[in-house]
């Protein structure tokens, strides 16, 4: 399917590794000048010599001056912004109950904020391309599936956000969609570390809780994301997709 995004600008936060990166992978191999962002210079580099062409711009977005300069960057240098991908997100927080004013600042800064803020920063230059953004949210945002309660709510107000920003956004021609996985399994992840922990736990949640049984890989993701900031995606705002082999429930 050709996904018509030869030539098209994508920002894509958070993208040096996991899911963002495959984001990033997968929207330049559709033909996109891809952006890539996140905090580490050795990180940055490393991922953008494994994209032909990739650029990429250093800035943490929990900062707003920062996703300012970002959007900047990517305008001086590339004239346009087509698509803003805001996968910048964390749920590595304290166990249910434990949580602190400060713990709930510092996890709706990662999970939200770093959202909200590249959306208002990059908002101007979308108008003017009439592009789209896609947010990376979670399952964790639906249900009550035991993840740390802040970061649970935190991606519970990406969903709202997406929904409720599709009215304005869409008066100026720009989409806004979510897509929340479920446990996605990388080099680096959460999950890898909870396999070589204990692979009888994880076996027995996959049997219990997934309906296909298994962990997801990034290009589950990756794949669904270059769809929905394609054209072939425009008549789609406002959603939230899940890609999580079956484990939600209702
Ligand atoms: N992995 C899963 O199973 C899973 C499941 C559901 C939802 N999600 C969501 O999917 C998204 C990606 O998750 P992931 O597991 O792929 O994350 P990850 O492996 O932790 O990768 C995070 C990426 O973001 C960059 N980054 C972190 N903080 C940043 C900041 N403040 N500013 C700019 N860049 C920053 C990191 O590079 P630097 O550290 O160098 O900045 C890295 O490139 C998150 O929103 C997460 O909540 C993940």
């Amino acid at each position: 399917m050709n996904l018509e995004l030869e030539g098209k600008v994508a920002l894509v936060t958070g993208s040096s590794a996991g899911i963002g990166f495959e984001i990033a992978r997968q929207l330049a191999l559709e033909g996109c000048q891809v952006v890539l962002n996140g905090r580490s210079a050795q990180r940055l580099r490393a991922a953008q010599e494994q994209i032909a062409d990739a650029d990429s711009v250093l800035a943490d977005v929990r900062d707003p001056q920062a996703c300012q300069a970002l959007v900047q960057s990517v305008l001086e240098r590339h004239g346009r912004l087509d698509v803003l991908v805001c996968n910048v997100g964390s749920g590595a927080s304290v166990p249910p109950g434990k949580e602190t004013p400060a713990e709930w600042h510092r996890m709706l800064d990662i999970n939200l904020h770093s959202t909200t803020q590249a959306v208002w920063a990059a908002t101007d230059a979308l108008v003017a391309s009439r592009g789209n953004i896609i947010c990376i949210s979670s399952i964790c945002g639906i249900e009550a599936l035991g993840c740390p309660v802040a970061y649970a709510a935190a991606k519970a107000a990406v969903e709202s956000y997406v929904r409720n920003s599709a009215r304005s956004l869409g008066r100026k021609g720009v989409r806004i969609n979510s897509i929340a996985p479920g446990n996605i399994l990388f080099k680096g992840s959460v999950w890898e570390r909870k396999l070589k922990e204990d692979p009888a736990a994880v076996e027995t949640m996959l049997v219990r809780d997934v309906a296909l049984r298994r962990l997801g890989c990034p290009q589950d993701v990756a794949r669904l994301a270059a769809y929905l900031a394609s054209p072939l995606g425009a008549f789609i705002t406002g959603a939230t997709y899940v890609v999580d082999g079956g484990q939600l429930r209702s």
